[in-house]
């Protein structure tokens, strides 16, 4: 059976950048892994414990089923200001509900993201790392993917064309399936 990743982009914007990553990914899957985007993050609300304790909304339910229904979740994030943008950290703080019984507990993950800017996400992804202590998410600590100046390894339509990109993402897939492994029963 093929190991099968939840890719999570932390940017809701059409020509997000970090969405071609995870795009670029889906095409360059190792054999043996499908990874599939996560599509509805803009419809999850805004965390209220009230609206939580009373049940999940839909689209939380929906967040929460592609992540338990996964191996492995893939997570690409731009950094804003410093930090996670909000939408994404949103979306995790519903998934580390209930505690103790969430489904990102001791869920293999892995982080990348890239950037416009010289930052490459290395704040943002170090700051996301930080809401996986609770819930034990084995997020892989190598390789990293970091891209600062991103930009023109995108063509017009939002794909990834650099080779060296490329071939980035396939030794970290490569890397993620052997992570992923060391987490199994
Ligand atoms: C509110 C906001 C804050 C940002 N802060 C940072 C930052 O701290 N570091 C950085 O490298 N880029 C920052 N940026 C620029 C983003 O890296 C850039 O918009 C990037 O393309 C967002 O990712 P996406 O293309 O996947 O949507 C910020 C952008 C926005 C809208």
């Amino acid at each position: 059976m093929a190991i099968r990743v939840a890719a999570i982009p932390g940017s809701l914007r059409e020509g997000s950048l970090n969405k071609g990553l995870l795009r670029a990914a889906v095409e360059l899957a190792p054999a043996g892994m499908e990874i599939i985007i996560y599509t509805r993050l803009g419809d999850i609300p805004l965390y209220n414990d009230d609206v939580f304790t009373k049940g999940d909304p839909e689209p939380v339910a929906d967040f929460k089923a592609a992540i338990s229904g996964a191996d492995a979740i893939l997570i690409a994030t731009p950094e804003y200001n410093y930090g996670v943008p909000g939408v994404l950290k949103n979306a995790i703080d519903w998934a580390s509900r209930p505690a103790g019984k969430s489904v990102l507990n001791r869920k293999p993950a892995a982080i990348i993201g890239c950037s416009p800017g010289l930052g490459g996400t290395i704040r943002a992804q170090h700051a996301l790392r930080q809401s996986f202590v609770f819930t034990e998410t084995h997020a892989m600590l190598q390789p990293e993917i970091k891209i600062p100046s991103a930009a023109p390894l995108f063509d017009a339509s939002g794909k990834l064309t650099d080779e060296n990109t490329h071939q980035y993402i396939k030794k970290f897939l490569d890397a993620f399936v052997i992570w992923i492994g060391r987490f199994k029963d």
